[in-house]
């Protein structure tokens, strides 16, 4: 469902689209398979199917070794579940190693009481002549099981979701893509070696994704920290296929800390006018401040503070230069070896 933007937008954060912000992994897998949990309880309360869309990869591993705790300890049960899945490298044999009809079985559905007849995955291994067929059937698959209750996802370095690669449609429907050249080089450690990434995946499309009742995309450690804020932060593209989930109206971006170093919030908190200013902080608002003006600490002017956001402190300190001077001696005390 997508939501609607008034003409003039404005909003007190730098972040499009909610974030929550994890200490690590851990606790937010935690967190997202807790509410999967209780969507499941609900739904079964109410005698309905829960329809889940599911994702692959290192991503949602943590969450899918809580839900089959969460299934073995408190007995949750999934016989009222529905999943369908985000993707699936073309061509491939459900049981090669790498496919991912075969890591869903592994980490999670021989687990748990799913019905064998609720799973939905693209499969790689029908003809080529059939993959469009299969991909109409797919869609109205989903259709038919009421839509998406919750998509999870992860992302890919170039912002990809499911296999939607840059330059995917925001009404793109399930069906064939061909592999970015980064995508095969970031997947390839699955494989013996590149070469034999496969070179095409079935994938459900950007529109299939933003139908989804509800949408949570989790993103761990420091590698996908310049793709979460472009995500979050930047104006939605479809060269960034994530950023398009900022028009859902029901997303949330689920990340750790690594994940969230980028972020205005961490890395330039002052911007976001909320700051307090420790001397730790002030030490890394100036320092940034003279690296991108390309100006020594001591030379820093008070136009310069308020040209780059730091009027704040200018008022709480008194003037440049009483700030340049404390803070080029907390960088020379800290002058080692
Ligand atoms: C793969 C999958 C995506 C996944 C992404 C990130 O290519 N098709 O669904 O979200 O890459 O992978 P990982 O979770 O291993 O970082």
């Amino acid at each position: 469902m997508l939501k609607k933007v008034s003409p003039v937008d404005l909003t007190d954060s730098f972040e499009k689209v909610p974030v929550k912000i994890y200490p690590d992994l851990t606790t937010g897998s935690i967190a997202v398979a807790r509410e999967i949990a209780d969507l499941i309880r609900e739904k079964q309360k109410r005698k309905l199917t829960c329809v889940l869309g599911l994702a692959t990869g290192s991503t949602p591993k943590t969450l899918y070794a809580e839900l089959v705790r969460i299934h073995k300890e408190e007995k949750l049960s999934f016989k009222n579940v529905v999943t369908f899945n985000l993707d699936e490298y073309y061509p491939i044999d459900n049981d090669a190693l790498q496919s991912y009809n075969r890591f869903m079985r592994s980490h999670l559905f021989d687990h748990i009481d799913i019905n064998p007849k609720n799973i939905n995955i693209p499969n790689g291994e029908i003809k080529k002549e059939d993959i469009k067929s299969h991909c109409i059937q797919y869609e109205k698959r989903i259709a038919d099981a009421g839509g998406i209750d919750l998509q999870i996802l992860g992302i890919g370095n170039n912002g990809h979701i499911g296999f939607n690669e840059p330059g995917s449609s925001v009404h793109s429907k399930t069906r064939l893509i061909t592999l970015d050249n980064s995508t095969r080089i970031a997947n390839a450690y699955e494989f013996a070696n590149i070469s034999q990434v496969p070179r095409l995946a079935i994938t459900m499309g950007i529109g299939t994704i933003m139908k989804s009742k509800k949408i949570i995309l989790m993103a761990w450690g420091p590698g996908k920290a310049p793709v979460i804020k472009k995500s979050i932060e930047e104006d939605h593209t479809e060269q960034v296929p994530a950023s398009l989930l900022q028009i859902h109206d029901d997303v949330k971006f689920v990340v750790d800390e690594a994940a969230a170093a980028e972020l205005t919030r961490y890395k330039s908190p002052w911007l976001t006018g909320d700051c307090e200013w420790t001397p730790k902080m002030m030490k890394k608002a100036v320092v940034n401040m003279a690296l991108k003006l390309k100006k020594p600490v001591l030379s820093l002017t008070n136009s310069d503070y308020n040209e780059y956001g730091l009027s704040d402190l200018l008022v709480e300190k008194g003037d440049a230069y009483q700030i340049n001077l404390q803070v080029y001696y907390m960088l020379r005390d800290s002058i080692t070896g």
